[in-house]
Parts: structure tokens; C-alpha cells; sequence
């Protein structure tokens, strides 16, 4: 356990919080590794915004015992500050400076400050460097603050939903900027209300709902996720019935489902019927529950039987 503890960025233990009547964080556990892109999932108000600015240092915690980099933030800030990246929602860059401008201001805060040309380099900004901020796309607006967190050349990043309002490919564009973040050895925490971004980017994820994790684990096999029944869809033409071993079900006229664990055995035996009675399976798929199916089963209200099959 102790040399577990040690290679961890971040460690939160009974971590609890609330603003007058509000419960905010009802005993929160995390542990995040050095090198690891976590991510933070929730609904609105879940408390995700609550934990990250409680590991920021720019909140107090109630209870509970945390560490970011050894360091607990209530009682070093500072010293905290300077190690990490931040990106906020929003953010207030000055405008009218260029691009290589604004990262050189924010890296003579630091006393180890990254190269610009390094910083602008990683997040691909390298073209736009004398450019004016207000002349940049939104995904490369998104690019700079990246490049403003990166200033102090921290080991460990926070990026609250670092692609909210982003079109599809500026999106895609940012994943890569955090993918390389993390080819550098830096620890990513981020938040996002969108499961692709969690899928595609998250080592590890956890979610939020009422101020507790309600689960917590890699995006393939989150809660069971991968153990839980995909469904196999298929059509039939006119007159034509599956044989009754075969387990399916009508869905609606000439289309019919079977659940199953056992993707491969029961595709087996739907296709040798098939070849064998020469009959054609029109938009045979296999569908599994996605990381959505997960996250909505846990975190709406009356979803919450966590042994329960999410269906497709
Ligand atoms: N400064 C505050 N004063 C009072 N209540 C607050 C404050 N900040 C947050 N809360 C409450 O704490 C709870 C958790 O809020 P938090 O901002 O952490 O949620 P979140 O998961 O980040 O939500 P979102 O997805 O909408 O950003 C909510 O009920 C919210 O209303
Ligand atoms: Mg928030």
C-alpha cells in the first residue's frame, strides 16, 4: 500500500464538503496516478467542480484528508500553485497580445518556466505565435489556455470540460494536445459532460452523482460494463422464423433480437442456421451497452440497482 501511495498524484480520502445546507461532498475516495489521464464524470451539480477547485487549493475542504504532489492544498497553496496547470472553463486572456506574448507573460510567473517556442510546439499553435488572441478560432483559443497551463511546465493538469462548445474536429484537436500531455509523463485530471471525450481520453474514470463516486474504474469495463449482455439485432425476410434454440425474440415485424453473454457461440449458431437455410440475416448487428448506457443507469433517478443488466 505505501509504495502504492507514493507514486499517486492525487489521494482523497472521506473528502467532504458543503455551502450552508448543501451537501456538496458526502465522503469522497480517489486516487490518481502519476502519468494518468482521469477523468471526472457527473451530472450537473454531481460536486465535480467542488472536488477539482478543493484540489487546486482554491477551496476548503470540510473533512477528509488530501494530497496533490505530497502536498496538502489547505495548507501549502502556493507551493501547490506552482507545480500545477490549470484550465478553467472560461477564460480572460488578454486579447489583444499575440499568442507568443500571452505565454511569455504567464511564464515569468513561474520559476521553472517551459520554452514558448517548446509550449507552442505541444499544442500546435507553433503557425499562429505573433497572431492576435482575438483572432483565433475557438479550438485554438482552447489551444492557448492548454499553452497558458503548460507555462509553469507542471506535472500535473486540470482541464474543467476542456472541449465544451467545440466543434467536432477542434475536438478531435485538443484530445491530441492532451494525449500528448500525457506522452510527456504529465498527469491529466479533467472533467466533461461527454462520454466519447471520457472513452477516447480516460485511463481511468470516475463517476459523480450527489456528491459520492458511484463508480469508478477504466472506460471498457466501468461497472461490469463489459460483462453485461450485448444484444445481437437481426431481420428476416417475409415467412421466414428463427428456429426456437436460437432464444430470439420479435422486436417488431421480420426483426428480432437475442441477448447474450456469448456473443461469439450465439453469432455462430445464428449464421450456420442461416447459411443452412440459405436465408440472409438483412442488418445483423451486435450491440453493446455503451459507457452512456452505463452513466445514465447510474446516475437517473431510478436507474440505481447497480446489479441490474443495462439494456441497449
Ligand atoms: N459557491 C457555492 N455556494 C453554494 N453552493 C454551491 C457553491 N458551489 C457549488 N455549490 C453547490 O454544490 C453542489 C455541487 O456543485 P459543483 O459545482 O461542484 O457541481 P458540478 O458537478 O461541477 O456541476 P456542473 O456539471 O454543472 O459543472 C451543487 O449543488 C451546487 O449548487
Ligand atoms: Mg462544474
Amino acid at each position: 500500500m505505501d509504495s502504492h501511495y507514493s507514486s499517486a498524484a492525487i489521494s482523497v480520502r472521506g473528502l467532504k464538503k458543503s455551502y450552508g445546507n448543501t451537501l456538496a461532498l458526502r465522503g469522497v475516495d480517489l486516487e490518481i496516478q502519476q502519468g494518468e489521464i482521469f477523468a471526472l464524470l457527473g451530472p450537473n451539480g454531481a460536486g465535480k467542480t467542488t472536488i477539482v477547485e478543493i484540489l487546486e487549493g482554491f477551496r476548503h475542504r470540510d473533512e477528509g484528508d488530501v494530497a496533490v504532489l505530497g502536498i496538502d492544498p489547505n495548507r501549502q497553496p502556493m507551493a501547490l500553485k506552482i507545480r500545477i496547470g490549470i484550465v478553467l472553463q472560461s477564460t480572460g486572456v488578454e486579447r489583444y497580445l499575440s499568442v507568443a506574448e500571452t505565454v511569455k507573460m504567464y511564464s515569468s510567473y513561474y520559476p521553472h518556466p517551459r520554452p514558448v517556442g517548446e509550449i507552442l510546439g505541444l499544442v500546435g499553435l507553433e503557425a499562429k505565435r505573433d497572431e492576435r488572441v482575438l483572432r483565433l478560432s475557438g479550438g485554438q483559443q482552447r489551444r492557448l489556455d492548454v499553452a497558458i497551463a503548460l507555462a509553469g511546465d507542471p506535472d500535473l493538469l486540470f482541464l474543467d470540460e476542456p472541449t465544451t462548445g467545440f466543434d467536432p474536429s477542434a475536438r478531435r484537436e485538443v484530445w491530441e494536445v492532451i494525449k500528448n500531455l500525457q506522452s510527456l509523463g504529465k498527469t491529466v485530471v479533467l472533467t466533461t459532460h461527454f462520454m466519447d471525450e471520457a472513452q477516447y481520453l480516460a485511463d481511468r474514470l470516475a463517476i459523480i452523482a450527489n456528491g459520492k463516486i458511484v463508480a469508478e474504474g477504466e472506460p471498457e469495463t466501468l461497472a461490469g460494463r463489459d460483462r453485461m449482455l450485448a444484444t445481437v439485432r437481426f431481420s428476416l425476410p417475409d415467412g421466414v422464423v428463427p428456429p426456437l434454440h436460437l432464444g430470439a425474440r420479435m422486436t417488431a415485424a421480420h426483426a428480432y433480437e437475442v441477448k447474450t453473454t456469448l456473443v461469439t457461440k450465439d453469432l455462430f449458431d445464428l449464421t450456420s442456421w442461416a447459411m443452412s437455410a440459405g436465408v440472409d440475416l438483412e442488418d445483423l448487428r451486435v450491440d453493446r451497452p455503451t459507457l452512456e448506457d452505463v452513466y445514465l443507469e447510474l446516475t437517473t433517478e431510478g436507474g440505481a440497482s447497480k446489479s441490474k443488466e443495462v439494456e441497449s
